[in-house]
């Protein structure tokens, strides 16, 4: 078994198998945050990735990416119900997410969660080095730190939760709490989107481990954790190069062209997640059109909607009420050849996504929750241009760093409904003056950014931060959908 210094443990590999038309198996980059900001990192990298292909039974052979070796973990059809639709997505997710959704408490998914961790656990064992860095990614592991530090003491372990950590009056709720703040602490260091993270983490190991604990340190059983907050991003050149390219270009006024050539284009791109506020945004526009606020001919809205956990209950109702509501509104507002609202419920490859933030006017970004919102990021870098104004809520990540943009609270419907307006009539200049401030902080805070400083802090000796810069394999072999 081949070993690496830098050991990265993440539930879903970047590669994820989709069944093509014709039933063959066609890998493509995975879906989300976390996947697409990792694979950022680490397309170069000589490092391991551990984690899930995306299917059920025995787990494929993968060649490597670049210098990047891909260990996939397998997952059973019960593992994957009770670890990832039951405990992570049904339990931990709404949880963690201020319980926009009711959690679901099932005691037959613990076990499952457990035992896949365990599993997690055991192959980062395997394939780090003595003495190597293992980085756990997220709230799917949240024991594998504790566990894999029982396995090898000797290795230097971190952990980023890359969604909100929520206050403890909801994470008192859950009913195994204790032993998945005591897995998570199992890391040398915990990094979180944001500050108050940190401050919920200290006051729950105070309150349910008695430990000594403050913003940055929690000291227990004898150990102590650093944490701290270690804003995720982009790759901010990826996307700025992709945005300027003539076909990507070309495509966008293609694409404003198949609209109609109205006046004013509203995006919003979210996978189809009841954290994303869609359902909220749909009111707010359909409310402005009934009042006359919004014409159909002058603009238009496209929403996309990635599929997201299919199998899941809440989601597949998500589904069905917000198509619902689209087919509502296009019925009531929309004419023939002109819909009130285009929704689109597929992937995209990385160009046609930069195509489309070429062509909005307005970006709608107004998740109800948030750890960070990467959309929001991907916009802002694509604007190469200065055009483009992106409504943004409070309530995302990503709003602590662009207060430039047109902040909004996706509760209050009619505050929703102001901000767009407000956001569709501003005069250039400001918008201009906005996206350049935006534009210049994340100029300075990209990917490579946010990996260094996490790394820097979890290996003080700056050496690991220093090779994953430096130290490249050639140029990765896998052709991505790009
Ligand atoms: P989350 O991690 O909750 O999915 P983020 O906004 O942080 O939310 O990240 C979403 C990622 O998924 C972004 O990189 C975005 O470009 C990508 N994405 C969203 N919609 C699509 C789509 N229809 N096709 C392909 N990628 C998408
Ligand atoms: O951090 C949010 C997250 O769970 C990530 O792990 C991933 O980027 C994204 O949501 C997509 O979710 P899933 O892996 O369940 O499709």
């Amino acid at each position: 078994m081949r070993q690496s210094s830098l050991v990265v443990v993440a539930n879903r590999l970047p590669l994820d198998d989709n069944a093509a038309p014709d039933g063959a198996c066609e890998w493509r980059r995975s879906p989300g945050g976390l996947a697409g900001a990792l694979h950022a990192i680490l397309e170069q990298a000589p490092a391991t990735w551990v984690g899930w292909a995306g299917g059920v039974g025995p787990a494929p052979t993968l060649t490597d990416i670049g210098g990047l070796r891909l260990r996939p973990v397998s997952l059973s059809r019960d593992e994957l119900r009770g670890y990832y639709e039951g405990f992570a997505n049904s339990t931990l997710w709404p949880l963690y997410h201020d319980a926009v959704q009711q959690p679901v408490f099932d005691r037959n998914w613990w076990e499952t969660y457990r035992s896949v961790n365990a599993r997690f656990a055991e192959a980062a064992a395997e394939v780090a080095e003595h003495g190597g860095v293992v980085w756990v990614q997220d709230y799917h592991l949240q024991l594998v730190p504790q566990m894999l530090r029982e396995l090898r003491p000797d290795l230097l372990i971190g952990f980023f939760m890359h969604v909100p950590f929520p206050p403890p009056e909801l994470y008192m709720q859950l009913p195994r709490r204790v032993e998945l703040l005591r897995g998570m602490l199992g890391a040398d260091l915990v990094g979180f989107q944001r500050e108050q993270a940190a401050h919920n983490v200290a006051q729950l190991a105070t309150k349910l481990l008695g430990a000594h604990a403050t913003d940055d340190a929690i000291t227990v059983d004898g150990r102590t954790v650093r944490t701290g907050a270690f804003p995720v991003s982009i790759d901010v050149a990826e996307m700025r190069a992709l945005a300027s390219r003539p076909d990507v270009l070309r495509r966008s006024e293609q694409l404003r062209h198949d609209l109609g050539q109205p006046k004013r284009v509203l995006l919003s791109v979210d996978r189809l997640d009841y954290t994303k506020g869609i359902e909220h945004r749909l009111t707010a526009y359909s409310e402005l059109l009934r009042a006359g606020h919004v014409k159909v001919r002058d603009t238009v809205l496209v929403q996309v909607a990635v599929p997201s956990r299919e199998r899941v209950e809440s989601y597949q109702d998500l589904r069905d009420r917000i198509e619902g509501e689209v087919g509502r509104i296009n019925g009531e507002f929309g004419r023939v050849g002109e819909p009130a609202i285009h929704y689109l419920n597929q992937p995209f490859a990385r160009s046609q996504l930069a195509a489309l933030y070429r062509t909005a006017d307005v970006m709608v970004v107004t998740p109800l929750r948030d750890g960070m919102n990467l959309v929001a990021k991907e916009f802002v870098a694509a604007r190469e241009d200065g055009g483009g104004a992106l409504v943004l809520s409070e309530f995302a990540g990503a709003a602590a760093e662009l207060p430039q943009a047109f902040l909004v609270n996706p509760h209050d419907v009619d505050g929703l409904k102001d901000t767009l307006l407000r956001a569709m009539s501003a005069d250039p200049a400001d918008l201009a003056a906005r996206m350049t401030a935006m534009r210049d902080h994340l100029a300075g805070h990209d990917i490579q950014t946010w990996a260094r400083a996490y790394l820097t802090a979890l290996d003080h000796t700056g050496s690991l931060a220093e090779r994953l810069a430096g130290d490249r394999a050639p140029a990765a072999s896998v052709a991505w959908h790009r």
